[in-house]
């Protein structure tokens, strides 16, 4: 198979090294990529939302499987249009990535289907002084997030009444994330743990990969600023065998039955965003693709032919099919640039990764990086790097990714120390 990824951040790179593995693939490019990806693909001049030019490509090149990391092409139709172009390709088509795309659509179609989630008001951006009054209504504490994509960053979750009004003022007064913020939607805040569960889904079928957690907040014990997540761990030891079926039984499954329903089957990757409450999993988002830094800790983790099972999906042909997965545990602890995720500088040069890499079950992924002319390492985002690391068990799998976090270096460089505090927490108590 000659396959295309899409994208250029850490996701893309772990995709690319995991698919690099399979004999089923002959040829693997990545568009835009990044120097990581360039150590298993060919990166290809492409940005991520160039619909045309990647459609152009697949044909020139004659690929048999595009693999879209980010949402926004999704959200764009670029599953329309790859379709509509004859070319096989993993995603849900525009309509079903509203589950992404829209927070309404996405809470409007589980209250229809009883899928469980937080209680919530819709308000158009007009309704600026309804959604005021409703906010003072419900007090605090209260979620208040921006209607479509804002790169992670349109969610406010608020503990006080003050916080809430501000949150409501700059995404709808001062516009702080453009026509995202036509309507603004006002959620309950839920208590519990959060767990990412990732389903491949051929629009009836589904297969599972291991459920992983996430790490917000910029600083260590869930402090300040959200991120695009800072470091992942799979297995959750949080989600056991019982929790699971209930994720399936309760949300992954009325949600794909609900889309075959309104007719709009949900093709691609389903992430499933989920709080566990008291009350049972409820889904805090639906992502239409896969998580990141998630998928650098869950596809290692994956023994399967991931390209056929890709294939499978795009196909709608995963009816008894299974993922294999590995023994063990992953995690990725990601390194940011100073002052991430508000205001950093790029061009910071990095060393280390070569002593990093020497290390055993560690690989370095590429997440904001370049190369200079002059063939250095650069910083180049917000997240820079993921470090990740395989072990028999979660702590040795942490302890080896911090092993090579040890090792690399660049002035201001910001990571969590606890990563994967939360799932020790459950092991020792289990
Ligand atoms: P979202 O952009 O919807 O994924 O929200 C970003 C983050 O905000 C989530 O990962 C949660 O940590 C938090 N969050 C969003 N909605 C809620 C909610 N209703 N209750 C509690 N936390 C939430
Ligand atoms: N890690 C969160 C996300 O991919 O949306």
């Amino acid at each position: 198979m000659r396959i295309l990824v899409v994208g250029s951040g850490g996701r893309e790179h772990a995709l690319a090294q995991a698919l690099a593995q399979s004999d089923s693939v002959s040829a693997l490019f990545a568009a835009p990529g990044t120097p990581g990806t360039a150590q298993a693909a060919t990166n290809v001049d492409l940005g991520a939302t160039d619909i045309e030019g990647l459609v152009a490509f697949a044909q020139a090149e004659a690929i048999d499987l595009t693999l879209v990391g980010p949402e926004q092409p999704l959200v764009d139709g670029i599953v329309d249009r790859f379709a509509a172009a004859g070319l096989p390709i993993v995603g849900p088509t525009q309509d079903a990535a509203r589950l992404e795309g829209s927070k309404a659509f996405a809470n409007q179609f589980m209250a229809r289907h009883d899928i469980p989630t937080a209680s919530f008001r819709v308000f158009e951006a007009e309704a600026y002084a309804e959604a005021s009054a409703y906010l003072d209504e419900v007090g605090a504490p209260v979620v208040v997030k921006a209607d479509g994509l804002a790169a992670g960053k349109g969610a406010f979750v608020c503990d006080t009444l003050e916080a809430a009004h501000e949150a409501l003022d700059q995404i709808v007064q001062d516009r702080a994330f453009g026509a995202a913020g036509d309507r603004v939607v006002i959620e309950e805040k839920m208590e519990g743990e959060e767990v990412s569960v990732l389903a491949l889904t051929d629009g009836a079928h589904y297969v599972l990969l291991p459920p992983s957690q996430d790490h917000k907040p910029i600083g260590e014990g869930g402090t300040g600023p959200n991120t695009g997540g800072m470091g992942a761990f799979a297995p959750a030891p949080l989600v056991d065998g019982a929790l699971l079926m209930e994720i399936c039984r309760d949300i992954i499954e009325p949600t794909l039955q609900g889309m075959q329903e309104e007719g709009t089957p949900y093709r691609g990757v389903l992430y499933c965003g989920l709080m566990v409450t008291d009350d049972g999993p409820k889904v805090v988002e639906y992502n239409c693709r896969l998580g990141d830094p998630e998928a650098q800790a869950v596809l290692p983790l994956v023994d399967s032919d991931l390209a056929e099972i890709f294939r499978n999906v795009a196909e709608g042909d995963l009816q008894g099919r299974s993922v294999r997965t590995r023994p063990g545990a992953a995690a990725c602890v990601v390194m940011a640039s100073d002052g991430y995720p508000i205001e950093y500088d790029t061009g910071v040069e990095i060393t280390g990764l070569e002593a990093a890499e020497a290390l055993p079950h560690v690989s370095v992924l590429h997440a904001g990086t370049r190369r200079t002319d002059d063939a250095r390492l650069v910083t180049d985002g917000g997240r820079v790097l993921g470090v990740v690391a395989q072990g028999g068990d979660l702590p040795e799998a942490l302890d080896r990714a911090y092993e090579g976090v040890d090792r690399i270096h660049f002035a201001g460089n910001t990571y969590r120390r606890d990563i994967g505090e939360k799932g020790r927490a459950h092991l020792d108590a289990s």
